[in-house]
Formats: C-alpha cells, structure tokens, sequence
C-alpha cells in the first residue's frame, strides 16, 4: 500500500491533534480511542504529512512538529512528536483572521508561497483545509489551489465547497474528490446532540425545544467571538442538529463565550425538553467536556484515509458517503446511523460515491 500524502492549511489545534494522534497509534499498538484502527487497508501509521501552510510567524518555517505545540495553539502535547523534515509555509493571509482573533495571532512577515505548486511538487493526494470559521476567501483559495494541482480537498471549515453547486461542479470536471463541509467532531456538541435526539424521536418521544450552548478556550472560540462568524457557525450547528428529528423542532446550538483559560478544552450544555407517552414531560439536562484538538483530530485520520479510498477509485466531486459520515453540513443530509453505513458501504466498495 502506497503512503496517503496530505497537505495541511492551518496547523492550529486540530492539526495538532492530527500529528500527534499518528504518532501515538503508530508507537502504541492500541485501538482504544479511534473507530478504525484499519481502514481500508490503511493504518495511521500510512498518513504522511508533506507540506503544511500557515500565517502565524510561530509556526511559518517551523518543522510541523515544533509549530503544533507553538503558541496560539493550546491543545497539550500529549505525544512527542519527532521532527517530521516538513516546514511550515506562509499561505495567504486573506479573511483567515477574525478581529477578535488577531490579538492572539502575529501574522508573518514571510512571502506568500505558491501554494499549488508545493502542493504539485510534494506529491500531496489531498490538501486538508483547517483554516478559521468565516475565512471564507482563505478556504476558497486553498480549493482552487488544490484544484490546480490536481488533488482532492478536505474542507473541515463551514465555508459552503462540498455543499455549494460550483465547486462542486469544478471538482467533478475536474475528476477529483471534495467532501465537507464542517467537520463532525468525534464526541462534539453536534454529533452528540443528533445521536440523543435521534434515539429520542425513534423511541417516540415527541420533542419540543432544545439547545447546546458551549463556551471554550481555543483560538476557534475566540474567533467565533466575531459576531457574523458566530452566527454563521450556529446555522451550520442549528441545521445539521434540525436534521437529526424528521419533523420540526425549536433548535439553538453554538458557542457563546471565549474563557482563555479553559485551554484547548470545550463544556457544552444540552437541554432537551419534550413530552413522552401520554403527554407526560421529559427534560433532560446534560454537561459534557472535551478537547476540540483530539476531537478533531479522531475524525480526521477517518477522513483522509477514506479520501485516499476515493482517489484510488478516481470519484469525482463530493463524495456523498464520506461527507454524510464526517461533517455536519454535506451536500447530502442523511440521518447519523445511515451516514455511518453510507461510510461503511463505501469503504467496503458496495458504494461508488
Ligand atoms: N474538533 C475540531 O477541531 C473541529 C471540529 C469541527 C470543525 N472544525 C473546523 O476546523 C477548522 C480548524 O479548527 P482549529 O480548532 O484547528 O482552529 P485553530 O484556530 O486552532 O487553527 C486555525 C489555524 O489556521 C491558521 N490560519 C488562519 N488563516 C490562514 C490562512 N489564510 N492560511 C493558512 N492558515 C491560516 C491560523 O493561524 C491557525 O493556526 C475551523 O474552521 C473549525 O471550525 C474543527
């Protein structure tokens, strides 16, 4: 089996989570934590980081290794990582910093790199683009980077690509695979809250109201401080949640505050009120904590091994399974267990796309 070559944009915590999350399963010989510890064939042991961009003047030509753990980044060095002999590269600025977030961010001085032609000359199969939520034209440019070199796209940011109809379309023309858009944390807010409410409405409960409120520490949370950004996270929350229950809901799900010191790590609050049987009342109250790095990160080997999957078959545009499965806005809303067997029927070859 050949390596599975991926090209980063934003080495922020989720990137971190990714590299560290590789050399842990590759020194530790467990399963416990992941869905797969094979996937395809593939073990984590078989991704490769080859090029990586970034704007912050910490990590722009920084080995990868050394950047993960450079400031801003706030998700703990839970692994060493050796140095992997892949330098950070400066990628255009563009929209990628919010106003809230460039107190924490000191953007490079470096030239921009070309970046469709490293990711030509490092043999990248996929670009995974991590950049902020609400960098709109940043997550655009690394799409239409990715496209003119000829290799496939992740895009874990809410920006519309896998779900939008010309991008779609290019990545299609083009005969390369796309999936998005948002990526699904592995126990986040809005997986958890869909697969509640998904077991609440199958059982017959008739839901009402119900909402997730977060507040976190990362420097996500203090970009999504931004009011248009916040606002446009929460529809991509509030929609993929709404999809969860086949009739309508009252459904409010988001990040609400920035508290520097919780670190890396994100406390959710659900709330869940309905009626059961004979119109007797049910309300459910949860707390739940977690790190948005090793969320992230538990998602993405899933991701990118499955996208290696894709172009070995040469899928072109999105893929439907693989975005249903990991993100939380694809071009395809289906429920969460049939998202997972879409993914399952995927990987095994019973589906094309
Ligand atoms: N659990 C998760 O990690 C998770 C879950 C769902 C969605 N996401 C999405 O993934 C993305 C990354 O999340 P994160 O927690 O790693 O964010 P982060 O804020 O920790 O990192 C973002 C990185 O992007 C860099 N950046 C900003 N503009 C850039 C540009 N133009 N080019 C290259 N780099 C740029 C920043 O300097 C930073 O290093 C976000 O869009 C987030 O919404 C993450």
């Amino acid at each position: 089996m050949s390596k599975i070559r991926v090209a980063l944009a934003g080495v922020g915590n989720a990137s971190s989570g990714l590299i560290q999350g590789i050399v842990y399963y590759t020194v530790n010989s467990t399963n416990e934590g992941l869905a797969n510890q094979v996937l395809g064939g593939y073990t984590l042991a078989d991704i490769e980081i080859v090029a990586a961009f970034d704007v912050d003047s910490r990590k722009v030509g920084k080995d990868i290794s050394e950047a993960i753990i450079a400031p801003p980044n706030s998700f703990p060095s839970v692994v060493p990582v050796p140095n992997i002999g892949v330098k950070v590269d400066k990628g255009p600025t563009l929209d990628g910093i919010s106003a809230p977030a460039s107190e924490s961010v000191e953007i490079s001085t470096a030239a921009d790199a070309d970046v469709a032609k490293i990711l030509k000359e490092t043999n990248a199969d996929m670009l995974v683009c991590l950049t902020p939520t609400g960098g709109v034209k940043a997550c655009e440019f690394y799409a239409q980077a990715s496209l003119d070199a000829g290799i496939g796209f992740v895009n874990c940011s809410p920006t519309p690509i896998a779900s939008n109809r010309n991008w779609s379309i290019k990545f299609q023309k083009a005969g390369l695979p796309l999936v998005g858009d948002d990526l699904q944390s592995q126990a986040g807010g809005t997986v958890v809250h869909k697969g509640l409410l998904e077991v609440l409405a199958n059982q017959g409960v008739n839901l009402m109201d119900t909402y997730q409120l977060d507040v976190s520490g990362g420097l996500e949370g203090l970009n999504t401080l931004d009011d248009e950004r916040r606002i446009y996270k929460r529809r991509v929350k509030e929609t993929s949640i709404s999809r969860a229950v086949p009739y309508g809901i009252n459904v409010t799900s988001g990040t609400t505050d920035y508290l520097e010191f919780l670190g890396n790590r994100r406390i959710g609050h659900f709330w869940i009120k309905g009626t059961t049987f004979m119109g007797q009342p049910l309300t459910i109250d949860i707390r739940m904590e977690s790190l948005d790095g090793s969320n992230g990160g538990a998602v993405l080997v899933e991701v990118i091994r499955a996208m290696k999957i894709a172009l070995k078959r040469v899928t072109a545009g999105p893929v439907i399974s693989i975005s249903a499965h990991c993100f939380k806005y694809p071009p395809v809303f289906t429920s969460r267990t049939e998202g997972q067997r879409w993914f399952t029927e995927f990987i095994k070859g019973e589906r094309t796309n």
